[in-house]
């Protein structure tokens, strides 16, 4: 059944009207959304729309609610993230609304027609994300059926300020493991002549890395087709390729950290992985340690990331570096049975 829209309307105050987002209002969204963003989730409105187009997401619905000015005062998402769509049916469900029009019963208008658009789109379980410095969120997702099962934590680097002298020369490192950091944008100039098989090797190594990640819902087991992948992972502001760096053994990665650099003067880490055989060398601290040179010389202010509660070995790894964590970002579920 389509969305309904009259029903959501209904529930409003008769100052605001909903509506499904246009092509056309991806700006405007981004836009509301970093009015409360933390460093690492705000967007250029021009690197979301880059992202989205490069990332279909065909189920995806957002509802937009404006006022009589036009101005967006609510917005509330749902998809099943597409290409990277969980095998168990999780889909993920996001709302905010504009602290002035809080306790008005938008959200939760918004919320029973993007459960809807999901449980017809054979959704078997809805996943929210609610921000440690967010308590509103947590009582409304708790007032909405949905249950805490897990954490995970956003942390940070200064990057002025970080002294790598405690620390034993990346590439030393990496030489006694017996492989090569080199940088991505280093890697296309060496395979400028094939960049596409040198990209098409990528994608499967860094698949399984991923894949060993650990996440509140499982990741697929393939991979994207390659013409799609490139656009999301090769190319675009997804990855920065000075500060994005790679171990090498043989001329075969073996890990990689993907740097994000934006115009907020924040980069971010999208993804820091290593190969089963070649983890406990040291290798992921040699990989974070040489994209922190990248950036101390390019005026970039925070490093962010976003871990696991549970993965003791990647947030060790910035815990020494000095990453400084904020409040846990809960995730919240409901299922349907
Ligand atoms: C969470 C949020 C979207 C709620 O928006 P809202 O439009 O104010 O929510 P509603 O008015 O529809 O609230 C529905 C019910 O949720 C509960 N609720 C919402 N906010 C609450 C609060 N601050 N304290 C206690 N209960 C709350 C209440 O039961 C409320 O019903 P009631 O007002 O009749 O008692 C809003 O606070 C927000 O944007 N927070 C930041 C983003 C976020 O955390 N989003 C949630 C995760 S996706």
């Amino acid at each position: 059944m389509a969305t309904d829209l009259a029903a959501v309307a209904k529930r409003l105050p008769p100052e605001l009207r909903v509506r499904e987002r246009a092509d056309a209002d991806i700006e405007r969204v981004v836009e509301f959304q970093n009015r409360w963003a933390t460093p690492s989730q705000w967007m250029s409105p021009a690197a979301a729309r880059a992202m989205q187009n490069a990332s279909p997401e065909p189920l995806r619905l957002v509802l937009l609610v404006e006022d009589t000015g036009g101005r967006v005062q609510a917005v509330g998402s749902t998809s099943n993230g597409g290409l990277f769509a969980s095998p168990d049916g999780s889909w993920r469900v996001g709302v905010r609304t504009a602290p002035e029009w809080r306790r008005r019963g938008v959200a939760r208008a918004l919320l029973e027609q993007l459960a809807h658009h999901a449980r017809t789109n054979k959704a078997m379980r809805l996943v929210a994300a609610v921000r440690g410095d967010e308590p509103e969120g947590a009582r409304f997702a708790e007032a909405m059926g949905y249950r805490a099962f897990h954490e995970r934590i956003d942390s940070y680097i200064d990057v002025p300020s970080f002294d790598a002298a405690g620390f034993d020369d990346p590439d030393a490192t990496a030489e006694r493991a017996g492989v090569r950091l080199a940088t991505y944008a280093e890697l296309l100039r060496e395979h400028a002549s094939d960049v596409e098989a040198f990209q098409r090797e990528l994608l499967p190594a860094i698949w399984d890395m991923a894949r060993d990640v650990p996440s509140p819902t499982p990741m697929p087991e393939q991979p994207p087709p390659f013409e799609q992948a490139k656009r999301m992972f090769f190319e675009g502001p997804g990855i920065d390729p000075p500060s994005t760096i790679i171990a090498l053994r043989d001329g075969h990665t073996v890990g990689m950290s993907v740097t994000m650099v934006k115009e907020n003067g924040t980069a971010y880490t999208n993804f820091t992985g290593v190969a089963r055989a070649e983890r406990g060398k040291g290798i992921a601290l040699a990989m974070k340690l040489r994209a922190l040179r990248d950036l101390s010389t390019r005026g970039v202010k925070l490093f962010g990331t976003t871990n696991d509660e549970q993965n003791a070995a990647m947030r060790g790894i910035n815990r020494r570096l000095g990453y400084v964590p904020d409040a846990p970002t809960t995730m919240y579920e409901k299922r349907f049975s």
